[in-house]
């Protein structure tokens, strides 16, 4: 079994029943990250299983510090021995750090799991800034607006989407890039006269 199918099965288990939209947002990130496959090359299996796996502290069972990347990377890391890199990609998704600044959790979070390789740790955040919570794809404008409303201004969710905005614009727009330089250089493209 590869960690995708791995990652589905359980981050199914943890969320399909008790936080069914946040189960339909997971699965649209996991069908974002299998759309990276030609800059992903072998890691494809890897990010679509950080997909499936990124929002799993949510999960009632799993809520200890009420910060979700923290919560799920912990759980992975102690009660599953998950691969470092899937730790690492959950502990630090969508620019995580701001948030755990604002919970006086940023040294328990890098002390923890270092920072994985940049372009996986983007092309993640990508995934995740680019579809709703109910799974369809959104623009990352209407996502980062989506997500202020949800929260409301003067939340800690909503003052940490500020202060993480130029890290998910940047991660979203070098990852585009990515995609569209593998796409322009495919094999059997031709490029106009
Ligand atoms: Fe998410």
């Amino acid at each position: 079994m590869g960690q995708a199918e791995w990652a589905h099965d359980l981050a199914r288990h943890l969320l399909k029943t008790t936080l069914p939209r946040r189960w339909a947002h997971t699965q649209g990130v996991a069908a974002r990250a299998l759309s990276l496959g030609p800059i992903l090359g072998d890691e494809a299996d890897t990010l679509t299983a950080a997909a499936y796996l990124h929002d799993i502290g949510y999960a009632p069972d799993l809520v200890d510090t009420g910060f979700h990347p923290l919560d799920g990377a912990r759980y992975l890391r102690d009660v599953h021995q998950a691969d470092d890199t899937l730790c690492r990609l959950v502990a630090h998704h969508s620019c995580a750090v701001n948030e755990a600044l604002n919970r006086n959790l940023l040294d328990a979070l890098t002390a923890e799991f270092d920072e994985e390789r940049p372009e996986l740790v983007e092309a993640l955040t990508y995934c995740d800034m680019t579809t709703g919570p109910d799974g369809r794809h959104l623009d990352v404008t209407e996502r980062l607006a989506e997500i202020h409303s949800r929260y409301g201004p003067e939340h800690l969710v909503s003052r940490s989407i500020t202060a993480s905005t130029p890290c998910i614009l940047a991660a979203v727009k070098a990852t585009k890039a990515a995609l569209a330089a593998k796409t322009r250089d495919a094999p059997g493209r031709t490029t106009p006269a």
